[in-house]
């Protein structure tokens, strides 16, 4: 599987950090990286990163079974998060979750039909002394209303 320069140096570095035999410490920023690149952990990228990081593909499987940011199929090109936790819950996250299903016409872990936005319902994000808040991949947003949640879809609309 062939990645980008960019990201074989970034992937590099990385391996490189970790002293030799200690590879599969890298074995989840690795899959971050990539995912970033690829859109998701296909079996194939599955199947690579175990080979760099000295593990199984199981493994990995394993590893992405757990982790909810660990993307098992394709997703848009922003990846819009909105906590209904408690925290949010209580301050309007489940009215900006039933807005944006809305008006993005789309459901938990669906992607727009152009592929520009996914949507997905999440937990607990550590934002709740900013609740509600609501994530668009790595970006945070904080005591976000309506207005500015419309707002967040209306400009990842347009530069995608
Ligand atoms: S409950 Fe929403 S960020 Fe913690």
């Amino acid at each position: 599987m062939t990645f980008s320069p960019q990201l074989e140096t970034k992937l590099s570095k990385l391996l490189e950090s970790y002293p030799k035999g200690r590879e599969r410490a890298a074995l989840i920023p690795m899959l971050m990286y990539t995912q970033d690149e690829v859109g998701y952990i296909s079996k194939e990228l599955a199947e690579e990163v175990a080979r760099r990081c000295g593990v199984t593909t199981l493994q990995v499987e394993e590893v992405v079974g757990f982790y909810t940011m660990l993307r098992k199929k394709q997703m848009g090109k922003t990846h819009l998060q909105i906590c209904t936790n408690i925290s949010c819950l209580l301050t309007g996250g489940e009215e900006l979750w039933n807005h944006a299903c809305k008006k993005l016409g789309i459901g938990h872990n669906e992607v727009t039909a152009d592929g520009t936005i996914s949507l997905e319902e999440v937990e607990c994000i550590g934002a709740c002394s900013w609740a509600p808040a609501i994530q668009t991949n790595y970006d945070f947003h904080h005591h976000v209303t309506i207005e500015q949640l419309d707002k967040i879809i209306e400009d990842l609309r347009r530069v995608q």
